[in-house]
């Protein structure tokens, strides 16, 4: 019996299996706001039978975009267009939520850009130390940006704590070198962490999930390890975190030794030291490897990113190397390999 297309329970909810879209920026929208180009891409990866979509980074505030061209939910007008895609999507029993990111310091959009401390990351624009009101905005935005994943429908929201935007570097020592109640100790990094998941709490559905990704690694010798992150997410999930999306890197520009699976051993770590379902992956292609890497190292799920833009079909084509049988559209019936 394969793990990799065994059903999931999470929070009442069935998830038909353990493959995830990865959350991938499209750079493609104007004013925030997706379109045809999103519904297309996400729409794809549904039909192609993937049990779980990650809406790509989505700016709670203009400057919190990664890009002018990521999709933003700072405005109402906004809702709309994800709701659209939130609909089609479930049409294919397919679980689909939305990254929140504030981009901090990596935010290459035109204007002001804030970040814990006024250090630049590389060759970047230098950004402006955030101040308390200054928090507490950021704050209030992703709370806002919850009410409206909730008004488009969204199964869950993830958190983006990775890749060194703007939570990322609250966490990070390296990225953080206030001298306030944020900055410091661990707790205190923490902090402003804490507060959006109780800001977010206080308004998303207490039936919905809540998940996190974090950068379980910065491969810098006085950045955060993984044991850091065990903390880290052991002193917040009390507060609603329900699901952990396991990444590494971002906050400083490292050498980083990638193979497929590499940081699979972060996500079980952060499984055994937490108790918190979670999602491992980094260049994973196949789902034989998926599955082998679900039984090996006791995960939850599997993301893919890459290879689901190079093969949006993957679990239609390769689920009977596993002995499943997916149900395929009828549409595309007549293409199917029977078993
Ligand atoms: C085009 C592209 C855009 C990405 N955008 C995001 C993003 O919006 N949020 C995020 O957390 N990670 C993002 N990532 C990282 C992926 O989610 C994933 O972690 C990474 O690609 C490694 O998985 P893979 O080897 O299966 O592609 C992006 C990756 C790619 C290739």
């Amino acid at each position: 019996m394969s793990k990799l297309f065994s059903p999931y329970e999470l929070k009442g909810k069935t998830i038909k299996n353990r493959l995830v879209m990865a959350p991938m920026c499209m750079y493609s929208a104007e004013n925030g706001l997706a379109n045809d180009w999103h519904l297309t891409h996400y729409l794809t990866r549904a039909v192609g039978g993937v049990g779980t979509i990650v809406v790509e980074a989505t700016g709670v505030l203009p400057e919190g975009r990664i890009t002018e061209q990521d999709l933003g939910l700072w405005d109402d007008s906004q809702i709309a267009p994800l709701k659209r895609i939130v609909e089609e999507v479930r049409k294919y029993d397919c679980l689909i939520g939305i990254q929140l990111n504030h981009a901090g310091r990596k935010s290459q959009t035109n204007g002001t850009i804030f970040a814990p401390s006024p250090l630049a990351f590389e060759t970047m624009q230098l950004p402006a130390e955030l101040t308390k009101a200054d928090i507490r905005r950021v704050v209030e935005s992703f709370r806002q940006a919850a009410i409206r994943a909730d008004c488009a429908g969204f199964d869950f929201i993830q958190i983006h704590g990775a890749h060194g935007y703007l939570i990322n570097q609250f966490l990070s020592p390296l990225a953080n070198k206030r001298t306030d109640e944020y900055g410091g100790c661990l707790p205190n990094r923490t902090r402003f962490l804490h507060e959006i998941i109780e800001a977010i709490g206080s308004v998303w559905p207490k039936e919905k999930i809540l998940s996190l990704r974090v950068s379980a690694e910065e491969y810098h010798p006085e950045g955060n390890h993984v044991d850091d992150l065990c903390e880290i997410i052991n002193s917040v999930k009390d507060s609603g975190i329900d699901w952990v999306d396991v990444s590494s890197g971002g906050v400083v520009n490292a050498k980083i030794n990638a193979y497929p699976g590499y940081q699979l051993p972060f996500a079980q770590t952060i499984k055994e030291k937490t108790n918190l379902p979670v999602t491992g992956g980094g260049l994973i292609c196949t789902v034989g490897f998926a599955e082998k890497a679900l039984n090996d190292l006791n995960l939850d799920f599997i993301y893919m990113g890459r290879e689901l833009l190079r093969n949006p079909y993957i679990v239609l084509n390769q689920a009977n190397e596993l002995g499943f049988d997916p149900e395929w559209p009828f549409q595309y019936k007549r293409a199917k390999n029977t078993p």
